[in-house]
């Protein structure tokens, strides 16, 4: 069953850095995404901390708050149908070197940590993560 739905993408540093936004968001737009809100922030390493906390037992995961707090990024509101596994079919699996050809992270993808791009994985956190980022 198809139906609207928002999620939350991130375009982490290494993409940011690279100039890579457009190029980026044009991948949404060619499947009929909706970049609803954008804007390009810096967080603090507390605050990645707490974004990734389901992470927090993980032993990549000071790591990763160290790594997404680096550098500026660029944090959306996408909607469309089905979007949450359809942005999770643009973005390609976790690790670029397992992801399918044409997706962004095996486009531009360097690492498994400087993997571009995040993207919620379920109804129930994307709504937290849309929160995270865009409660006014
Ligand atoms: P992301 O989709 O942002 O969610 C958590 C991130 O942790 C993931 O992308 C990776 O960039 C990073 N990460 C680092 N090591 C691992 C690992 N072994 N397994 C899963 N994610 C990892």
């Amino acid at each position: 069953m198809n139906s609207t739905e928002q999620t939350l993408s991130i375009i982490k540093p290494d993409a940011v850095e690279r100039d890579l936004v457009e190029k980026i968001q044009k991948k949404f737009l060619e499947k009929k995404i909706k970049v609803l809100k954008s804007k390009k922030i810096q967080i603090s390493k507390e605050e990645a901390s707490d974004f990734y906390k389901v992470h927090q037992t993980k032993p990549f995961y000071d790591r990763l708050c160290s790594y997404l707090s680096s550098g500026p990024i660029v944090v959306m509101v996408l909607e469309g149908e089905n979007v949450i596994q359809e942005n999770r079919k643009i973005m390609g699996a976790t690790d670029p070197k397992n992801a399918d050809e044409g997706t962004i992270r095996k486009l531009y993808g360097i690492s498994i940590d400087k993997n571009s791009v995040h993207g919620s994985d379920s109804i129930e956190n994307a709504k937290k993560e849309i929160d995270f980022f865009f409660k006014d």
